[in-house]
């Protein structure tokens, strides 16, 4: 087996490096595609369903792909310090990529909506964190100012060497599957993702790496599904904290991505989110944030019209680690049972559970 170096290193020939550029990795990428086996039941079809869990990644989250390449240019650039606006995973990822490359890191993140993990990722990293009394569209706005202004080099997926990096977890899936799935599905927030996903999947087949193309299916939370209802959402609010996202900067990608390839974006409420998140967790063993949860969500709601065909393979992708919203998962399990510290006690509870 191959040592892995990091997307970089494996991708080199799809990506915008040269001898010159240092690269600023933590070993990003090599993510597991993970076949789902235990999800029939919840599915109105037979389909091969597979999970790409990002969550593996350093910092937890897809965003280590494009923040790999964006830090790596940066330093590149000669920039000492980045900045972003984050609902926490940017965030977290811009953090640990500066931490690593000895530079400056600044986040604005709307106040009281990050999941706390993410909160303690950019903090311990060393980053300037600051609460802005916003949401995240509102950080945004700033940000986009504060870089006109200042030499802070821009790590919000605007910044195209962003899209570059997330293009490759398309590769990894061709690789992985030996081909193109039939469909892809995300769920879409600023929509950087579902643009790159399509512009990667869109280079290796023009580098006759792959034969076919996938649809797109993307997924809004319906508190916050601008895409979806072709307007701006003033007050986006879901519990999908990550794609809490009222306007989205790759809108024209996203609905470029859609279009393109024939596939859709629709949203998911958020109770249909929970009761995936909680299936994923339950019935496959993996642990992903709520926002990645709009995946399996779109997909069971998406089966129930008889959206796909027998046999058709679908990947979704698990955008990030549950462990950084633990809070939610409690929230949504309620507490462990309480017991003396006695046999008895434990065996009189354990009367009807699995034995
Ligand atoms: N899933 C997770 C876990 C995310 O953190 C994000 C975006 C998305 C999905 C949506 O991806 O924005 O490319 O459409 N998080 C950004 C952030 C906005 O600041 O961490 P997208």
């Amino acid at each position: 087996m191959q040592p892995w170096y990091g997307l970089i290193n494996q991708y080199r020939d799809f990506l915008p490096v040269s001898g010159e550029t240092p690269v600023i990795t933590l070993n990003e990428g090599n993510t597991p595609l993970i076949r789902a086996s235990r999800l029939n039941e919840v599915l109105d079809e037979e389909i091969n369903l597979y999970f790409k869990y990002e969550g593996s990644n350093p910092s937890g989250s897809f965003k280590d792909r494009g923040m790999t390449l964006a830090i790596s240019k940066a330093v590149e650039d000669g920039s000492r310090a980045v900045i972003c606006a984050s609902t926490g995973n940017t965030s977290a990822s811009a953090s640990a990529y500066s931490a690593k490359a000895g530079i400056g890191a600044i986040v604005l993140i709307p106040e009281g909506k990050i999941a706390l993990g993410k909160l303690a990722q950019a903090l311990i990293h060393g980053a300037m964190v600051l609460q802005v009394e916003g949401n995240f569209d509102d950080a945004l706005r700033i940000v986009k100012e504060l870089v006109e202004r200042h030499p802070f080099a821009l790590v919000n997926s605007l910044n195209p060497f962003r899209i570059e990096g997330q293009k490759t977890a398309a590769f990894e899936i061709c690789d992985q599957l030996g081909a193109a799935p039939d469909y892809h599905v995300l769920p879409v927030g600023n929509a950087g993702n579902i643009t790159a996903y399509w512009k990667g999947y869109r280079e290796y087949r023009d580098a006759g790496r792959i034969n076919s193309l996938p649809k797109m299916l993307g997924f809004q939370a319906a508190g916050a599904a601008p895409i979806v209802t072709g307007r701006p959402v003033e007050r986006p609010e879901t519990v999908a904290t990550a794609i809490r996202i009222g306007n989205p900067a790759s809108w024209k990608g996203a609905l470029a991505a859609r279009d393109e390839s024939g596939g859709l974006i629709e949203s998911v409420t958020d109770e249909e989110i929970i009761n995936a998140y909680k299936l994923i967790a339950s019935r496959e063993g993996i642990f992903c944030e709520p926002a990645s949860a709009a995946t399996l969500a779109g997909v069971i709601k998406l089966s129930k019209r008889k959206f796909f065909s027998k046999g058709d393979t679908v990947v979704c992708t698990l955008t990030g680690n549950g462990l950084k919203d633990s809070d939610s998962a409690l929230q949504l399990s309620g507490p462990p049972v309480k017991v003396r510290a006695e046999i008895t006690a434990v065996e009189e509870l354990l009367k009807g559970c699995c034995l």
